[in-house]
């Protein structure tokens, strides 16, 4: 038997964006929200339409690099500072990124200390200020799963809790319209790579596998064919990201992730990108999948950077392999309980080398 976790309403279509200020309310019970947007969204326009009543408000964050816990500290500060009064809505609009900001705010808002003290698994006592999600981006699956992934000095870390949980999520495919091609191709290999590492580990169960076999299914579809997406297309990545999310929350990642969070933490890729980078060369651990990944990288005319761990010294290389020896869940996963022995630091350094 097995618990199936996953946010407990979706508000999902075209348009669904529209009816944000009102399921907002639902949550409000008289008290204000604090939406919090990604900075793109003041050239995509998007900031201007947020549903603002009242004594609510927006802080825009800047996502160049991932988020880190003294970012999410800050902002509770803010948010403190502001009000004697906390919000009773945290309202997340933008990438995964974004959505994992919104979702460790919503806990430290009640929880004494750093977010940093909650990095890790059921390390969270209070119950968190309510929170919606609303992806602008579609793949991480962030708006499904209850981590908020956050850096800190020497590691890269999620906040894993199921009060790290969405109330509620608006999936409006129409809002993706605005993502750039490259990125939307980075971000949406997060999603596939999500359901190849949830499908080939060993912690996946029936229920779960339905999710993956259609948020892979999708995917395929889109990336394979390349080119411009349609409207379509856009609907279907977001309910795949949702399936990937879904699966990866009730299964876990695999080496993939466990080798590209080493990446993101030296060498500041961004997620997606740092997925594909590691995920083109694990023909060994996942052949036919990283085989249709070429294909897809070619048919989008991707060129993945190269040789990215040529000029990291050996301390920061010492670091990626401390990152990834981290990833037990995922490890044990992808490669069984004896993952240490199949899987040494010999081996990781090479992969890494190989990138
Ligand atoms: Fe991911």
């Amino acid at each position: 038997m097995k618990l199936l976790r996953q946010v407990p309403k979706i508000l999902f279509g075209a348009g669904a964006f529209d009816s944000l200020g009102e399921a907002v309310s639902t949550l409000k019970n008289s008290g204000y929200a604090v939406y919090i947007i990604d900075a793109v969204h003041a050239k995509t326009g998007l900031v201007n339409k947020l549903p603002l009543v009242g004594n609510d408000y927006s802080l825009s964050v800047d996502t160049t690099d991932e988020p880190t816990t003294d970012g999410v500290d800050a902002l509770r500060d803010e948010i403190k500072k502001r009000s004697d009064k906390l919000p009773a809505v945290i309202v997340g609009v933008g990438g995964g990124s974004t959505l994992d900001i919104a979702k460790a705010v919503s806990v430290v808002l009640t929880n004494p200390g750093s977010s940093r003290d909650y990095q890790g698994w059921e390390l969270v006592k209070n119950a968190p200020i309510p929170k919606v999600g609303v992806p602008t981006l579609s793949g991480t699956g962030s708006e499904a799963t209850r981590t908020a992934v956050l850096t800190s000095p020497g590691k890269k870390f999620g906040i894993n809790s199921p009060y790290s949980l969405f109330d509620l999520v608006v999936l409006d495919p129409l809002l993706a319209r605005t993502v750039p091609a490259e990125q939307q191709f980075y971000t949406g290999m997060d999603c596939y790579i999500h359901c190849v590492e949830s499908i080939n580990g060993s912690f996946k169960d029936k229920l779960i596998t339905v999710y993956v076999q259609a948020g892979l299914a999708m995917c395929r579809d889109i990336f394979l064919k390349g080119g411009e997406p349609s409207d379509q297309d856009r609907e279907n990545l977001m309910i795949a990201s949702y399936f990937g999310g879904l699966s990866i929350a009730n299964s876990e990642v695999g080496v993939c992730h466990a080798l590209s969070y080493g990446l993101s933490l030296e060498l500041k890729f961004h997620h997606g990108l740092a997925n594909c980078i590691a995920f083109n060369q694990l023909e060994e651990y996942y052949p036919n999948e990283v085989s249709d990944f070429k294909e897809m990288l070619e048919r989008n005319n991707i060129v993945l950077p190269k040789n990215v761990t040529q000029a990291v010294s050996a301390e920061q290389m010492e670091s990626m392999i401390a990152m990834t020896l981290l990833m037990e869940k995922p490890l044990t996963n992808a490669l069984g309980p004896d993952w240490k022995n199949v899987f040494p630091r010999e081996k990781i350094l090479q992969l890494y080398a190989r990138m």
